[in-house]
C-alpha cells in the first residue's frame, strides 16, 4: 500500500512537472502554413527569399524540412511571433535550434535574434532593437557563437571566444540563461561555455576598484632576483681585452714609416677573451612580488539583479549570407532544459546518423557524374583549369531557385527519388 501511494506521489509530481514546462515557441516547418507564422520584412525589397526545405542531402524528407536561405550575396530578414510574451525574471530561458550550412558556407550569418514586444516585423533590420543574439557566424577565418546581451541600450558580446563548425552537417545550439543570471552554451549537446553574466560581459561597472590613493611602500622589494653575493670571479678568467694584435703579422717588406706612418699589426679577437664577467642571479629572499594597489568598493558600483532578464514576444533571423543554402530547424524556445533535451533528442540525435549516410551516398553519386561526364567530354585541347570548371559545375554546392532544368538538376531529381521526395520545390 505503502509502495502503491509513493508511486501515485511521484506520478502525480512527474505531471506537475511536466505541466510546469512552458514552450513559447516551437517550429519544426513540418507543415505547408510555416508562412502564415513568418512575416518577410518590408524594409527593402531585395531581400533575399527564404523557402522550406529538407536539403540536397537529408536524413528525413519530412523532418529535416527547415528554413532556407535561397539566394546569394543577399541579406535576409523574417520573424515570427511566439505564443506568449516571455517574462524571463524568475525562470529558466532556453533557446535552441539547428543550423546546416549544406552549401559549404564561406561567409555568412547563422544566429537567431530575440526580439521585444515592441517590435515591429514589417521594418525588421540589423538596426532592430533586440535583447538576445544567439548562434554561429561564419567569414573567412571568423568562426564564432555569439552570444550579445541587450543592456542599457548597448549591445554586449560575450568575451569569451567560442569556435563554431563549419562543416556541412546539422549542428544543434543551445543556450540557456538561469534566473540566478548564470549561462550555458552547448553545441550537439556538448557545453561549450558556461558561467555568470556579470563576469562574462562588460555589463556592470566593476564591483571593486584599485584604491587610487594608495602607494607603493618605500621598503617593498620588487626585484625577483639578485647577483649572488658568494659568487667570485674564477681566477682565471679574461675579461680583457677583446682584441689583440695579431701575432702571425708581420710588417710588410714594402713598408715606408715616413710616407705610410708607424706600422701596427692588424687587430684580432682575443682566443682567451671570457666577456666582462657577472656573478649569477639568485632568487631575492626579500622579494614580495609586484606591487599593487588594494582593491576597494567601487563607490560607483549598482548591482542589476535584472541583467538577464527581458521581455521576448518575438525570434527572428536577419542575416547577411554570401554563398545562400543555410538551413535553419527544430527551433524551440521554453523554460524548461529537460524539455529541450528531449525535444534536441527526438528532431536531431535520432537523425544525426542518417544524415552521415545520406551525405556519403550524396557524395559518392556527384562523383560518379564527375568521373561520367570527364569520360564523355574528354578531350585533349582540355586544360586542367577547364576540368576544374567543369567540376566545379558537376557539383554546385546549391540547388538554385528559378533555374534552367540541366544535368544536375537530373542528378538532383534521381537522388531525391532515391530517398524518397519528390515535389519539395
Ligand atoms: C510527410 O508528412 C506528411 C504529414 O505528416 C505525410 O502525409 C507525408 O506522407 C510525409 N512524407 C514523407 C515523404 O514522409
Ligand atoms: C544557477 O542555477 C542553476 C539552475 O538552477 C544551477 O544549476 C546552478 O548551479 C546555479 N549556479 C549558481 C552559481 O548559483
Ligand atoms: C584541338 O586543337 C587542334 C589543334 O590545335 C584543333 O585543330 C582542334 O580543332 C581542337 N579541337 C577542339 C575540340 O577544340
Amino acid at each position: 500500500m505503502r509502495l502503491k501511494k509513493a508511486a501515485v506521489f511521484g506520478f502525480l509530481c512527474a505531471i506537475i512537472a511536466e505541466a510546469q514546462a512552458k514552450v513559447y515557441f516551437e517550429e519544426t516547418f513540418s507543415d505547408d502554413e510555416w508562412q502564415k507564422r513568418w512575416t518577410v520584412s518590408k524594409h527593402r525589397d531585395d531581400l533575399g527569399v527564404f523557402r522550406v526545405y529538407p536539403g540536397i542531402f537529408h536524413a528525413d524528407a519530412n523532418a529535416s524540412r527547415g528554413l532556407q536561405t535561397s539566394q546569394d550575396a543577399k541579406f535576409y530578414a523574417i520573424s515570427s511571433q511566439l505564443t506568449e510574451t516571455i517574462d524571463n525574471t524568475d525562470k529558466p530561458l532556453v533557446v535552441q535550434f539547428t543550423v546546416k550550412h549544406e552549401q559549404g558556407i564561406d561567409c555568412g550569418g547563422g544566429y537567431v535574434k530575440l526580439l521585444p514586444p515592441e517590435f515591429d516585423s514589417d521594418k525588421f533590420d540589423g538596426d532592430s532593437k533586440y535583447n538576445i543574439m544567439f548562434g554561429p557566424d561564419i567569414c573567412g577565418l571568423k568562426r564564432k557563437i555569439h552570444f550579445i546581451l541587450h543592456h542599457e541600450n548597448q549591445n554586449k558580446e560575450l568575451k569569451k571566444e567560442i569556435g563554431c563548425p563549419v562543416d556541412e552537417y546539422t549542428h544543434l545550439y543551445r543556450l540557456v540563461v538561469q534566473p540566478n543570471q548564470t549561462y550555458s552554451i552547448s553545441l550537439d549537446d556538448k557545453l561549450v561555455s558556461e558561467g555568470l553574466l556579470v563576469d562574462d560581459f562588460d555589463l556592470l561597472t566593476p564591483k571593486n576598484i584599485k584604491d587610487p590613493t594608495a602607494v607603493k611602500p618605500e621598503d617593498w622589494v620588487d626585484d625577483a632576483t639578485i647577483p649572488d653575493p658568494e659568487d667570485k670571479k674564477p681566477e682565471d678568467w679574461v675579461d680583457g681585452p677583446a682584441l689583440i694584435p695579431d701575432p702571425e703579422a708581420s710588417k710588410p717588406d714594402d713598408w715606408d714609416d715616413e710616407a705610410d706612418g708607424s706600422w701596427e699589426p692588424p687587430q684580432i679577437p682575443n682566443p682567451d677573451y671570457n666577456g666582462p664577467w657577472s656573478p649569477k642571479l639568485i632568487s631575492n629572499p626579500d622579494y614580495k612580488g609586484p606591487w599593487e594597489a588594494p582593491l576597494i568598493p567601487n563607490p560607483d558600483y549598482r548591482d542589476d539583479p535584472l541583467l538577464h532578464a527581458f521581455n521576448t514576444a518575438y525570434i527572428g533571423f536577419d542575416l547577411w549570407q554570401v554563398k545562400s543554402g543555410t538551413i535553419f530547424d527544430n527551433i524551440l524556445i521554453t523554460d524548461d532544459v529537460e524539455y529541450a533535451q528531449e525535444f534536441a533528442d527526438k528532431i536531431f540525435f535520432a537523425y544525426r546518423d542518417v544524415e552521415l549516410q545520406a551525405k556519403k551516398k550524396y557524395d559518392e553519386l556527384v562523383q560518379k557524374v564527375k568521373d561520367e561526364e570527364g569520360e564523355n567530354t574528354f578531350d585533349d585541347n582540355d586544360t586542367e583549369e577547364q576540368d576544374d570548371k567543369e567540376a566545379e559545375e558537376a557539383a554546385p554546392p546549391v540547388l538554385k531557385e528559378q533555374e534552367e532544368p540541366d544535368e544536375l538538376d537530373e542528378l538532383f531529381a534521381n537522388y531525391e527519388q532515391q530517398l524518397g521526395i519528390k515535389d519539395e520545390l
